[in-house]
């Protein structure tokens, strides 16, 4: 199979009740620690790339990467995404080097410039075979080099025109997920009987909305990371230090799955795997200096935190 886009993956997760999981990609390790557990899972994927990551790794090398992924997994639809792309220069980039899809992050401009950028990149892509995402609201955290102090949740009154007037494929909205580590802050949270800081529910009521609006239409979700205690506090039980790290609860993740959400953003938790990992390594085997020897049990942590997000989150294992 070679590369494909998300529209039959779109179409079969919303009518399945699932979604499918778009994990970050910035080096050799990531791609197969994902692939290898989404072969395994036969489950489809979205490996994407932001523009940081092609400043880090290269463009070619990111798509050569998963080339060689899409080669490994012969039995596993793969989509190679642009993760918030900033402006339409970028988009062409990616449409001309290979990518299926891009998302055209409009969301820190007016309503109609988000429009317009948006527009203009649907119709290169479709002209090329590639779709496209979109965004509206905005999510609080760092996007890439936008960084927003606060997110704006999403108006259910504006996706229809948006949706009609750019013909965008897929869109992301804001209910209250963010980027990064630190999602919310301990004040904002609820502590319950176990003593674990619980924080506030997803604006399930704007996500319904927007479904009613656009019945049958993909849904995305960024800033998705659960953050995972265990990781937190290995990394902080190694020398790191990430006081208060919160996610999005998986149940809220699942129930999201269920309903119009067809894509899950997902990359901190994957950093925190494997930075945990090789945190460990160092402190106990302050001796070894080869790569492959912290790199290996990073890589495979990666891909036992991806076959639990396949399994126990986004319900798309066994969905290839
Ligand atoms: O949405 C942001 C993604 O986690 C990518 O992050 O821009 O640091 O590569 P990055
Ligand atoms: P997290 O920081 O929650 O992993 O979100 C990643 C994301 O939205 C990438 O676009
Ligand atoms: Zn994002």
């Amino acid at each position: 199979m070679s590369l494909v886009t998300s529209k039959e993956m779109f179409k079969k997760a919303y009518d399945g009740g699932y979604a499918i999981g778009a994990f970050n990609v910035n080096n050799m390790e990531i791609v197969q620690g994902i692939t290898e557990a989404c072969k395994e899972e036969k489950a489809p994927v979205i490996l994407q790339v932001s523009k940081g990551a092609r400043a880090y790794a290269n463009h070619t090398y990111l798509v050569k990467l998963v080339e060689a992924a899409v080669i490994e997994c012969p039995d596993i639809p793969i989509v190679l995404h642009l993760d918030h792309g900033p402006d339409f220069e970028t988009c062409k980039s990616c449409i001309d080097g290979g990518f299926t899809s891009v998302m055209i992050d409009g969301s820190a401009h007016s309503f109609e410039d988000n429009i317009a950028v948006t527009k203009k990149v649907v119709e290169y892509a479709h002209a090329h075979g590639v779709v496209v995402e979109g965004e509206l609201g905005t999510l609080a955290g760092i996007e890439d080099e936008v960084s927003h102090a606060v997110g704006s949740y999403t108006r259910p009154e504006e996706v229809e025109e948006f949706v009609e007037k750019t013909g965008v494929d897929s869109l992301a909205i804001a209910i209250g997920t963010s980027h990064g580590a630190y999602k919310f802050k301990p004040e904002q949270c609820t502590v319950n009987e176990k003593g674990i800081l619980v924080p506030p529910p997803l604006r399930f009521d704007i996500l319904e909305e927007v479904s009613r609006r656009l019945p049958g239409f993909p849904i995305v979700l960024h800033g998705s990371s659960s953050v995972p205690q265990e990781y937190v506090q290995m990394v902080n039980a190694h020398g790191g230090k990430m006081p208060n790290a919160i996610g999005v609860p998986e149940e809220q993740l699942r129930h999201a799955a269920k309903l119009s959400v067809c894509k899950i953003n997902i990359d901190s938790d994957l950093r925190l795997a494997m930075t945990g990992t090789i945190r460990q390594f160092f402190d106990e085997h302050p001796d070894k200096f080869d790569p492959r020897e912290y790199l290996k049990p990073a890589r495979a942590n990666i891909k036992e935190i991806v076959r639990h997000k396949l399994r126990d989150v986004l319900g798309c294992a066994g969905k290839a």
